[in-house]
């Protein structure tokens, strides 16, 4: 007789300052277009665009807004998010696209310019684009710094001199190695992509790519010639003071997106990300603004529960992931056929070579790589809880010192791996997931997450089993842990089905 356990694990997270979490499930297409660095042209390498379908070579604003629909959760948000893509190099030298899991996460942080801290946040003007981090980076250079080493306490980046636009880029990029077995890094925490064997040892759950966007504006243009020289980053990367000359606060966009690099364990070969860079220096996203602009600012006025969630607040229309998913943009025909996802070819698309550091790489590729470098590796380090209500790089959400009381668990009648005892609970539809990870250390097997917001506080079930056969009854287990939102929530991107008859 099949024995079916459950953990029930209920994880309270006091959430922070404000801020909305937009969820874009689906991507609306995966092509080589970027109309911010090459517009009405193919671009260098492939993105994974999310948002309006309303998107294109030369797409504008008026082309966004108007567009039939969105890959993101909120119906009103017709922005347009997107960042390279990652591919596995395999040994025989075929590139393969990697999985992207859950879409994309795309957080809208309503930080006060600390400079300036009555001015309050002004929704992004219309037409209003930008580029984050720089595709031709190929090295870390904080002063002073070994990439490996984390980032000393925000509180003295000033005195260090580590509050140049361009130490704050570096800063703005993280790698977060997902193992939802152990206490979550902090965002932000490793400014670079660990190589393969990393991953594999220690990643059993992905990495999650993070980037964060300049928040202070010249309050005049809406782009630039580079497309960073109108923003600024605050002077701790996501909230601080704002340098002089850009004292008008826009809400601080991050995004998120989940490789599944696990897939991949026992085979050889590297990750590269689409255009062609080894080590995540070169890593990078862009954003076009979409949203109406007289709602995005009663958005950012009324939309700040502290739990960050869209059904939050009440001026969004919500659309189902299914619908997110549904939403495509049509493909210029000048991009043909080209493959972008699956096994690719001996090359990455475009032809992108990979381009080794320290000194920056050319934009026209220059024929394959003659080097090798060493990928540089830090260990593992649970992320630190902030000390204020204020989210900054490497910390976690602040938590509750302890755990709610978990609910009820569920048991199962024998013979049954059915999980019905929380199917009540709200259980978002969520891209499945590639290949499940190895079995996971105590036995137990997470099958899926919930959240269920009380107040100020996110709950997260993990709901695990574990499948055994054997002539007792059912018995039934609860613990309960904690772990903080910003990384709890993701679990929810590794929704998986039970293997219901597994030996
Ligand atoms: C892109 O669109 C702008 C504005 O509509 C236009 O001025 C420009 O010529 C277009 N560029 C290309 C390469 O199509
Ligand atoms: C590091 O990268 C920056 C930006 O690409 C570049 O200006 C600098 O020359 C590089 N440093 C070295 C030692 O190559």
């Amino acid at each position: 007789m099949k024995q079916v356990n459950f953990a029930l694990i209920i994880i309270a997270i006091q959430a922070v300052a404000a801020f909305w979490r937009m969820p874009c499930r689906g991507a609306v297409g995966l092509a080589r277009l970027d109309p911010l660095v090459n517009p009405g042209e193919v671009s260098q390498h492939v993105h994974s665009i999310h948002g309006s379908s309303g998107f294109g070579d030369n797409a504008t604003y008026e082309d966004l807004v108007s567009a039939e629909c969105t890959s993101c959760g909120v119906i009103q948000d017709k922005s347009v998010y997107w960042a390279p893509t990652l591919y596995f190099r395999h040994a025989d030298g075929t590139y393969e696209l990697v999985e992207q899991v859950g879409g994309m996460l795309n957080y809208y942080f309503l930080y006060n310019d600390d400079a300036n801290p009555s001015s309050g946040i002004k929704a992004f003007p219309a037409g209003f684009r930008m580029i984050a981090g720089d595709s031709l980076r190929r090295n870390y250079s904080v002063a002073g710094l070994d990439v490996k080493q984390a980032d000393p306490e925000k509180s003295i980046w000033a005195m260090l001199g580590q509050t140049g636009q361009d130490d704050l880029q570096q800063r703005a990029l993280g790698f977060n190695c997902l193992n939802y077995q152990r206490d979550p890094e902090g965002s932000l925490y490793r400014h670079y992509l660990p190589d393969k064997s990393y991953l594999d040892a220690n990643c059993a759950d992905g990495v999650r790519f993070e980037i964060m966007f300049p928040s202070c504006w010249d309050g005049k243009n809406i782009d630039s010639h580079n497309h960073k020289d109108h923003v600024a980053y605050p002077d701790l990367v996501m909230n601080g003071r704002c340098p002089k000359g850009f004292n008008v606060k826009l809400p601080g966009l991050f995004y998120e997106t989940i490789w599944a690099t696990n897939a991949f364990v026992g085979k050889d070969g590297e990750f590269v990300i689409s255009n062609g860079d080894l080590n995540g220096f070169g890593y990078h996203a862009d954003f076009m603004m979409g949203w109406d602009v007289g709602f995005l600012q009663t958005a950012v006025n009324d939309c700040t529960n502290p739990s960050g969630r869209v059904e939050d607040c009440p001026h969004f229309t919500l659309q189902s992931e299914d619908e997110q998913r549904q939403c495509k943009m049509k493909l210029p025909s000048m991009l043909g056929n080209e493959k972008v996802a699956g096994v690719v070819g001996n090359s990455l698309p475009g032809n992108v070579q990979i381009q080794y550091g320290p000194g920056p790489a050319t934009v026209v590729n220059p024929g394959p790589p003659t080097a090798t470098v060493a990928v540089p590796t830090v260990s593992y380090s649970a992320g630190t809880q902030p000390t204020d209500t204020v989210y900054v790089p490497g910390q976690i959400f602040k938590e509750l010192s302890s755990s709610t009381v978990a609910p009820a668990a569920p048991s199962s009648s024998s013979g049954s791996s059915s999980s019905e005892g929380v199917a009540a609970l709200a259980q978002p539809e969520i891209t499945p997931a590639p290949e499940p990870p190895a079995p996971v250390d105590d036995g137990y097997e997470i099958i899926r997450t919930d959240y269920v917001t009380e107040g100020n506080l996110v709950n997260m079930i993990i709901v695990k089993e574990k499948i055994e056969y054997v002539t007792i009854m059912t018995t039934t287990y609860t613990s309960t842990t904690t772990v903080p939102a910003l990384n709890a929530r993701h679990a929810g991107h590794m929704h998986r089905h039970a293997r219901r008859h597994r030996r």
